[in-house]
């Protein structure tokens, strides 16, 4: 199979990319800023510019200014949309030019239904009303159109992605980074966002991409919400996380806080969704780290954060 990759540079498509080419398919990256021979170019904002190569079976559509670990300013937000909203046309104008693409999936994020308490959220769960759940709608609605196309082939799933955990880049990395704006886990400060109560969607990043290759290879249609299947609350994950490095994990990190760092971003932390992988499970997909220890201790055992490249293991 070949795939081309937006934002195959980012956290989630560079891992994609190498267990792609790990398997023996092809993988081409498209960015906004190519360097290799695998990588091709465009400008999200220019009809047109994406032409994909005409070995391409499949697309997996991950581009988009950065949601966390930013401070939301009215330019971000314009951009976070616009990046996918124009970059989303750019891929399905792409993919009807080419004619014959099998496959996209469509990077949405479980951002799609908002803030919801204890509500169990399937993919069947209606959509939320913020920011980023209209953002999410209508990210998957311009992917939709190419589903809703007669003239070509092409089957879509939208996937509704987690906090992906993974030791170098991303919400885990950036609590433990020693040298980043919020690092309580290295100053014995770590503890949960407000009460903790509010539930924590999350996912390894070696499972976000198997599940990602799952739904290529079973050419699965339709949306997917890609979380561990155990549910925990933000307190359970803080104090995870200070078991597996033996450090404090009971001092609350008060919202004040945390809104001075990142604005209206800062609600995302404080967001409640229990989001069930109900759609993925029943595909026959196994996570292959369950549990918040599991995972942890994967990427950041033996006591201590040592950002290295582990060696990946894709069934
Ligand atoms: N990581 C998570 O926890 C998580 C959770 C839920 C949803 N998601 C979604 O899944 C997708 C992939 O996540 P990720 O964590 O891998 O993202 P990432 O590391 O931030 O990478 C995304 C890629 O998008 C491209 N990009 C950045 N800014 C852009 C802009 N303004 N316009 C167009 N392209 C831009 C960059 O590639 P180039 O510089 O090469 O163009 C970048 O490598 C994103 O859409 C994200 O919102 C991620």
């Amino acid at each position: 199979m070949h795939v081309a990759v937006t934002g195959g540079t980012g956290l989630i498509g560079s891992h994609l990319v190498e267990h792609l080419r790990d398997r023996s398919d092809e993988a081409t990256v498209v960015s906004r800023d190519p360097t290799g021979p695998d990588e091709i170019g465009w400008v999200v904002d220019e009809e047109g510019s994406l032409e994909l190569p005409e070995e391409t079976d499949a697309v997996v559509h991950l581009a988009g200014a950065p949601i966390v670990g930013q401070r939301w300013d009215e330019d971000h937000k314009r951009a976070i949309r616009d990046s996918r909203v124009q970059g989303t046309r750019r891929v399905v104008e792409a993919i009807r030019r080419h004619g014959s693409i099998d496959h996209l999936v469509s990077g949405s994020a479980v951002g799609y239904y908002g803030d919801r308490g204890d509500e169990r959220l399937t993919e069947d769960a209606e959509p939320g009303e913020d920011f980023l759940a209209e953002v999410c709608q209508r990210w998957e609605a311009e992917a939709a159109e190419i589903a809703d196309d007669p003239t070509v082939p092409t089957d879509v799933a939208f996937v509704r992605t987690g906090i992906v955990l993974d030791d170098e880049e991303g919400a885990l990395a950036e609590m433990l980074n020693p040298v980043g704006p919020v690092r309580p886990f290295h100053w014995g400060l770590g503890g949960p966002v407000g009460s903790g109560e509010q539930w924590f969607p999350w996912i390894h990043v070696e499972d976000e991409v198997r599940a990602i290759l799952h739904i290529l290879d079973e050419g699965l249609e339709g949306p997917f919400n890609l979380v561990a299947g155990t549910q925990i609350r933000n307190k359970q994950l803080t104090s995870a996380i200070g078991d597996v490095l033996d450090r404090p994990a009971n001092l609350p990190v008060p919202r004040f806080a945390l809104q001075l760092l990142y604005g209206e971003a800062a609600d995302l932390l404080f967001a409640s969704q229990r989001v069930v992988p109900e759609r993925l499970e029943g595909s026959g997909f196994t996570v292959r780290f369950a549990s918040i220890d599991e995972a942890l201790a994967d990427l950041i055992g033996d006591g201590g954060h040592e950002p290295q490249r582990r060696e990946k293991a894709v069934a």
